[in-house]
């Protein structure tokens, strides 16, 4: 094994020393697996996003929604599902497509329907008024140009659990904007469940939105993304005996996020206490350590 401290400079900031020993055990985890990057981070790295069919349909409705103009849409699911993760495939793909102009923004601590229309078509670079109504206006006249143009404006808003009463009733009016054939502008909200809710108690909105759920993995969709996901770090098969793949299902109950900081954490574990393979009690040490239970 390589020496975890070789590579850190004695002479640097304490900050940079931490940061430098945490690259270090990164380091220790890729070469000693023969891996060209860790597989397991958690950010929604779009490379690493595995397509299991649930994945695949819910990029696939978006895509086919906003691009012919049907429909507003809403994704929810349980925290760590993966419903970042499809957010940022979607607006990876339509970005650098010029047929439309794609926005996303994170619907947190926004109190206000004047605040959200501001941040929103900052977003779009359409200049904002004082008033809000007359702001509505210059973001109506803004949506007509694109439409004219033949540009699909689509707006993308994650963590938008958060949003309260007052910013629901502008994305309500925002569906208002339409022409008799299409609407203007193309929203899709995610958020967690409690989104669903919400929706569903402001019946306006439910009847107009289209809504996705995004559940958690079943035994065999989270052994492929981990399978998936060791591909695209540069190895063949993960070293996980088969009654491990079963621990971690039993311990992140198929949701993703869990299962690669798990993951992450029984691979610097078996670097460390010199494993070739994962067992499932390293399973278990590591998923103890992460205080994530049966
Ligand atoms: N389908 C997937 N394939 C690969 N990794 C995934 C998948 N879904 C989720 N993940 C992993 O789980 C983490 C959490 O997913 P995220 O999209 O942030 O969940 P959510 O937004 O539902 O809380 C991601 O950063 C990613 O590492
Ligand atoms: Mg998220």
């Amino acid at each position: 094994m390589v020496s975890r401290l070789s590579c850190a400079n004695f002479n640097m900031p304490l900050d940079n020393l931490a940061d430098n020993f945490i690259h270090c055990i990164y380091m220790d985890v890729v070469s000693h697996l023969k891996l060209n990057e860790t597989p397991f981070r958690i950010s929604p790295d779009p490379r690493f996003l595995f397509l299991s069919d649930q994945v695949r349909e819910a990029i696939a409705k978006c895509e086919y929604m906003t691009r012919n103009r049907i429909g507003p849409l809403y994704i929810y699911g349980p925290i760590g599902s993966g419903k970042t993760s499809i957010l940022r495939r979607l607006h990876e793909t339509l970005r650098d497509d010029p047929e439309y102009r794609v926005s996303m923004l994170i619907a947190a601590n926004i109190k206000t329907s004047n605040a959200f229309l501001r941040i929103i078509m900052e977003e779009f670079g359409v200049k904002t008024a004082r008033a809000y109504d007359r702001s509505l206006r210059n973001f109506e006249e803004f949506l007509i140009e694109q439409y004219e143009a033949g540009i699909v404006p689509i707006l993308l808003i994650d963590e938008a659990q958060n949003m309260g009463r007052d910013t629901l009733r502008l994305i309500h009016y925002l569906l208002n904007f339409e022409t008799a054939k299409a609407k203007l502008l193309q929203i899709v909200l995610v958020g967690q469940e409690e989104l669903a809710s919400r929706i569903l108690r402001y019946r306006e909105l439910a009847s107009r939105m289209f809504p996705i759920a995004i559940n958690a993995m079943s035994p065999d969709e989270l052994q492929r993304m981990i399978e998936f996901r060791w591909m695209v770090a540069g190895g063949t098969t993960p070293p996980l005996s088969p009654d491990a793949y079963e621990a971690l299902f039993a311990f992140t109950k198929g949701l993703p996020r869990d299962a690669v900081k798990l993951c992450d954490e029984a691979l610097r574990h078996i670097v460390a206490n010199n494993h070739d393979v994962v067992s499932s009690a390293d399973i278990e040490v590591t998923a103890s350590s992460l205080n994530l239970t049966r």
